[in-house]
């Protein structure tokens, strides 16, 4: 080895130094396998550091299996077998870089978002406080794979309170998010070459899971009469799993009519199928009584319930739930242990102090109320503004709007020049599977202040009119 230097700097304990030189020369080549390094009293004395850091350094690099050491003889670069150093060809993006900005995330992440600015942090805190204080082994440690118990016994208060759901916390399985609820229900009830049917339009991280789980959707249509029925085609598969949003049909909006829900219930009954209620946002109806959840309807056990703590609390809580029939509670504890739940446990114990102190009532009711106040605001600015260019069915629901645009509209170029400016819009089409696509925007109104809406109403006249087409 020729010149030994180390670039001796602040922050790193000087062996640690000298093994990140050593283990660059290595792999950069510069040491070939079998070289003999200086004897660490040699190394010492021409590197200017202390021996004691130079044998640290060694047996650092002799742990990690860079070095050998052969008794009496010295220590050799260990062979590395075939191994290319490959340098990489990118720098790699760092987080804080404009790339992990959400202005650059895919905007089916974004919309319909909560305002977090409405956020009750106090209140949260003093909940987490509470539990950190009076129980902390809760917040690490796994009990029940289904969840936190507490938990699952206010979440089946709350169902039963705004749902109309009567359901025992053993039928409450916690899990991390919509995503990983259906993985569950995928991996318990879908066997080999059976189909999984979702509605088109509907969610995109949902249409983009199944399909990166190798399954082939079948498409259903969602229309202003409801989600339509899998059809029978004699020498055709029909699913054996659909995923519905009946309560508010994502994206398009409205509830599925009583008659619908009522044939989607006989058909899983009839065919010993499955229906997923994905029910994201039903806390959100402005006007009327709630609409009732499917699976409360449901007397054969073919419904599984979908919750998600995404749109009324937080989407960085990734907290969601899945309420299983009491017949499936066994096979999906099986999938559990086969495959490990993926809810974190921390978040668990303060959500139920939090529902149970009635904050989280307290925070649904004021947030309906404010996000209520935005969306007429949306609603009138679309009227005046944008009465001529886009048309809307007005739901009173939801976090966001889809407002139609006529089909010669390039809705993808739209919604980039909108996004470019700071609106938080999207391409309606991009959210169908089929080619029927309509045009049009989804525009989310809970995170803006009805000041914030009637500026980027204007903003978007001045775009819809320099796109037109
Ligand atoms: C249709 C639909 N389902 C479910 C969810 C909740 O997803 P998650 O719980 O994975 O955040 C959302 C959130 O945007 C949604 O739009």
């Amino acid at each position: 080895m020729s010149a030994i230097t180390i670039e001796k700097g602040p922050g790193k304990p000087l062996y640690m130094q000298i093994c990140d030189t050593l283990r660059q020369q290595i792999m950069a080549g510069f040491l070939t396998p079998g070289t003999k390094l200086p004897s660490s009293r040699n190394y010492a004395i021409e590197a200017g550091v202390s021996r004691t850091s130079v044998v640290a350094a060694f047996e650092q690099l002799q742990a990690e299996g860079y070095i050998t050491s052969r008794q009496g003889s010295g220590s050799y670069v260990t062979p590395m077998g075939s191994l290319d150093v490959v340098e990489p060809v990118h720098e790699p993006r760092k987080p804080g870089s404009e790339y992990f900005q959400w202005k650059t995330l895919k905007p089916d992440n974004q919309s319909g978002s909560a305002d977090m600015r409405l956020f009750p942090y106090r209140q949260w805190a003093r909940c987490v406080a509470k539990v950190a204080r009076e129980s902390p082994e809760s917040l690490v440690q796994v009990i029940d794979p289904f969840g936190d118990r507490p938990l699952r016994e206010s979440i089946a208060r709350y169902l039963f309170e705004w749902r109309g759901m009567k359901v025992s916390p053993e039928q409450i399985v916690m899990t991390a998010g919509s995503i990983d609820a259906l993985e569950i229900c995928i991996r318990t009830l879908l066997k080999e070459n059976e189909r999984i049917g979702l509605e088109d339009p509907g969610y995109l991280s949902l249409r983009n899971f199944v399909k990166n789980m190798g399954l082939s959707p079948i498409w259903l249509p969602a229309t202003r009469e409801g989600t339509q029925l899998p059809q029978s085609i004699p020498g055709k598969k029909t699913p054996k799993l659909v995923v519905l949003t009946p309560s508010h049909q994502f994206p398009l909006g409205g509830a599925m009519p009583p008659g619908r829900r009522v044939e989607f219930l006989n058909w899983a009954e009839k065919t010993e199928s499955w229906i997923i209620e994905d029910d994201y946002d039903s806390e959100f109806r402005y006007a009327g009584k709630p609409i009732p959840a499917l699976t409360g309807f449901d007397r054969s056990g073919r419904s599984i319930y979908v919750g998600s703590f995404a749109k009324i609390y937080s989407t960085g809580l990734r907290l969601g739930f899945l309420v299983v029939p009491p017949a499936l509670v066994e096979d999906i504890g099986l999938t559990l242990s086969r495959f490990a739940c993926k809810a974190s446990v921390s978040m668990q114990r303060p959500l139920s102090e939090f529902m149970n102190s009635g904050e989280f009532y307290r925070h649904i009711r004021r947030v309906r109320r404010i996000y209520s106040e935005r969306r007429r605001a949306l609603v009138q600015c679309l009227q005046k503004e944008l009465g001529g260019i886009v048309t809307f069915d007005d739901h009173q629901a939801g976090m966001l709007f889809a407002a139609r645009l006529p089909d010669r509209c390039d809705d993808i170029a739209i919604a980039k020049a909108a996004r470019a400016d700071n609106i938080m819009v999207s391409a309606l089409s991009t959210y169908y599977a089929g080619r029927n696509k309509q045009r049009g925007l989804l525009i989310s109104f809970c995170v803006y202040g009805n000041e914030e809406i009637i500026e980027n109403v204007s903003r978007l006249k001045r775009i819809l009119e320099e796109c037109k087409p």
